[in-house]
């Protein structure tokens, strides 16, 4: 089983998140955890399994992510598995900026990067393995909301049947 988890974080929360799910996989044999400037698009074609993290900022995924997704070729991820995750700021955060609260209710759950990044690796070929989850942190540079790890872990775990034995 040939697995990766690509994260992008700014202020680590979701790197914890990503080393949380790369754990929970198991220790697989060939499965990697690596930051986005250290990975190219045609790394992710005879890959089995395809995670992708951000930190959602201004309700989308961050560019380098981005550049990452846009790079893929049409079909790149043909028999890939992929899901993604994001972290996010707490209800309570993102109403203390009413403009903010006002888009979140306006986009529901487009207002996130995790959903864009599972649509985006679905129109590149890929099968949504788990439906992409966010994260929450308390503030802008954390820390994450007490019970996430292990919320990232069970998210992770469900993915696990699905794949080949270690
Ligand atoms: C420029 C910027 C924009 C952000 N916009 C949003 C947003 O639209 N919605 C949200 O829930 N959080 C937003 N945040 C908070 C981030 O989601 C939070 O910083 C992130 O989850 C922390 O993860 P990290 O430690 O991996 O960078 C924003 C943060 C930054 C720095």
């Amino acid at each position: 089983m040939k697995g990766l988890i690509v994260y992008d974080s700014l202020y680590g929360n979701t790197e914890k998140i990503a080393l949380s799910i790369g754990e929970a996989l198991g220790n697989r044999e060939e499965f990697s955890i690596m930051r986005v400037g250290n990975v190219q698009p045609d790394q992710f074609a005879d890959l089995d399994l395809l995670i992708i993290g951000s930190p959602t900022q201004r309700f989308q995924p961050t560019p380098a992510i981005s550049n990452l997704l846009k790079g893929i070729p049409k079909n790149g991820l043909k028999g890939v598995k992929v899901t993604a995750f994001d972290t996010r700021l707490t209800e309570e955060w993102i109403n203390k900026t009413p403009v903010l609260a006002f888009f979140v209710r306006l986009f529901g759950p487009s207002a996130y990067a995790a959903k864009s990044m599972a649509d985006k690796l679905k129109k590149k070929g890929g099968k949504l393995i788990t439906p992409p989850d966010g994260f929450y942190v308390e503030g802008t540079e954390g820390p994450l909301v007490q019970g996430e790890l292990e919320r990232a872990a069970s998210w992770a775990k469900k993915i696990n049947p699905s794949l080949p034995k270690p």
